[in-house]
């Protein structure tokens, strides 16, 4: 009998390890004949360890498991798929899963992430094959008609940038992928590194062979271990099996991938600021342009995307530009990992085609808050996105339609707080954040974050004398400073969480707002 165990970092922070230990003893001892497959984590976050065993029906879930459970669930006749209090049925129709609509995670928690002949045989490496008998061009205008943007959070369009560098003049040309995943509740490039690393591995050798890269470089966070170890696992298996390497899927083109662990600074996911750190400075943002793809690494044309942006292709290759582009809304093409966190009952990975709404994802998919209490804000798209108040949670999530009401949809991260959360509290925080992890080259960001610091505790002493206005005034004025002088996002976006506090939530700052009659 199959059973299968996650071995995803979530799940492992849950004990995973310790109930495979304890399936395969308590098996041992009964001498029950079982197989446990570590399998990536399916995204359902509250069930972990979740716990699948391959029955003629499909595959039964349990969850979540712990070590002490083990014996009691194979006395229930867990290993036949029988009922117990922690059953949950196919796994494929717990409600969670099946409103989803995965493409990019169709096969996340699906197989052993490091079985690559399960890889292709769920579909894996067709985009690549696929590419492989294509003209570079041919791809560029596969992954342009696709409409896939930059999923790292600035939506550019794929397939332009892509375009740029295979145009540029260059003797060496270079692939990036941006896997410093650093925004607040996010995960969705950790799981895919973890739990299907040869869908990224795919997707950056793609790229390469669209613009003519030979060299490749994954700069994967220094807090991701588990990330780290699988994609250097997964690259020498790839490169055994002939899909990197020297003539990568019989296109008789070479392609390379190395990793390069993070230095452990938010700003290092800033494009310019990794490419520093790779090429051994410290991660300091460059001015732009020159955009990094005309001088991006070593000074070459370079094609820098986000772990998800990457991890998209394979399937626009595989099932044709027209399949992806037919999920989503207005100029937000396809799907969205979304992941699901802070004060929320069902925290995970939510992929849906854009157009979703936040209520939606809050509370059909979320259950609403853990603590039980009613939702008070939504800090959509990282540290440095806005608080969504409750009148926009039925705006779609879309760029543009985002982008209309003030906030961002980023990298798709969305953190949840209840009716305790003091809003200019969060305000600070974001200065705070802000003051931390500036890279200092410019002053708007570097002092504007420290006297934003300061401003927002002059108004919390002020309580409710007449000084708060002034201080408040003061407060919008730096915000306008940092967001059109500065050189990079982190001091350019810290003003969005901060903003979108004061004006959705302003009695927070004991602002007393007057009746309108
Ligand atoms: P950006 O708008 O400056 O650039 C977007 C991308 O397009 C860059 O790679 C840029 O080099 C490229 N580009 C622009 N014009 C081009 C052209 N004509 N040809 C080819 N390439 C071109 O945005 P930036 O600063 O790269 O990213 C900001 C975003 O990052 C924010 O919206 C934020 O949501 C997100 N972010 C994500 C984090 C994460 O953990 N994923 C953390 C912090 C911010
Ligand atoms: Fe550095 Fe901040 Fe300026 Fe960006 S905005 S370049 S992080 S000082």
């Amino acid at each position: 009998v199959k059973v299968y165990i996650p071995r995803d970092s979530a799940s492992l922070a849950c004990g995973a390890d310790e109930v495979a230990a304890k399936l395969l003893a308590e098996c041992t001892a009964r001498d029950l004949p079982v197989s446990v497959v570590r399998n990536g984590s399916r995204g359902l976050f509250w069930l972990e360890p979740l716990v699948e065993v391959a029955t003629p029906l499909g595959r039964i879930a349990y969850g979540p498991v712990t070590a002490a459970d083990v014996p009691g669930l194979l006395e229930a006749g867990m290993l036949s798929g029988a009922e117990h209090p922690l059953r949950l049925g196919l796994t494929e129709r717990i409600p969670y899963l099946a409103m989803q609509e995965r493409l990019t995670f169709a096969r996340m928690g699906v197989t052993d992430p490091l079985a690559i002949a399960d890889y292709e045989e769920l579909d894996g490496f067709a985009g690549l094959r696929r590419a492989a008998t294509l003209t570079p061009e041919a791809i560029v205008e596969e992954v342009t008609r696709s409409g896939l943007r930059g999923r790292g959070g600035a939506a550019f369009p794929a397939g332009i940038k892509w375009k740029t560098v295979q145009n540029a003049a260059g003797s060496q040309k270079y692939i990036v992928c941006n896997a410093d995943e650093g925004d607040s509740g996010t995960f969705s490039d950790r799981m895919t590194m973890e739990g299907d690393p040869f869908m990224l591995i795919e997707g950056m050798a793609i790229a390469a062979l669209a613009v003519g890269a030979t060299q490749g470089y994954v700069y994967i966070r220094s807090e991701y271990p588990h990330a780290i170890s699988t994609m250097r696992e997964a690259i020498r298996l790839a490169e055994a099996a002939g899909f990197l390497g020297d003539d990568v899927a019989g296109s008789g083109r070479s392609f390379r991938l190395f990793v390069r662990k993070a230095a452990g600074a938010y700003v290092c996911g800033e494009e310019t600021a990794l490419l520093e750190s790779i090429e051994g400075r410290r991660g300091v943002v460059r001015a732009k342009p020159p955009l990094p793809a005309l001088h991006g690494l070593f000074g070459q044309p370079t094609v820098i995307n986000n772990v998800i942006t990457f991890a998209s292709v394979p399937l626009v290759l595989a099932r044709g530009a027209d399949f992806y582009r037919d999920y989503g809304v207005g100029r937000s093409r396809g799907t969205l990992p979304i992941q699901l966190g802070g004060n929320i009952k069902y925290g995970g990975l939510v992929e849906k085609a854009f157009g979703v709404t936040l209520r939606e994802l809050i509370y059909q998919f979320g259950g609403g808050t853990r603590s039980g209490r009613p939702v008070k804000a939504v800090q959509v798209g990282g540290p440095l996105g806005a608080y969504v108040p409750e009148s926009q949670w039925d705006v779609p999530l879309d760029y543009e339609a985002y982008a209309a009401v003030g906030a961002v949809v980023g990298h798709g991260g969305i953190v949840v707080h209840d009716d305790t959360a003091d809003m200019s509290q969060l305000a600070r925080y974001a200065m705070e954040f802000c003051a931390l992890e500036s890279c200092g080259k410019c002053t708007p960001c570097r002092i504007g974050s420290t006297r934003g610091v300061e401003v927002i505790d002059r108004i919390a002493a002020a309580g409710e004398s007449g000084a708060v206005e002034q201080q408040v005034t003061l407060l919008r004025s730096l915000c306008d400073t940092m967001l059109n002088g500065s050189l990079c996002a982190m001091g350019g976006m810290t003003p969005y969480p901060v903003l979108s506090a004061l004006n959705h939530y302003p009695s927070d700052f004991g602002i007393v707002e007057t009746a309108v009659s």
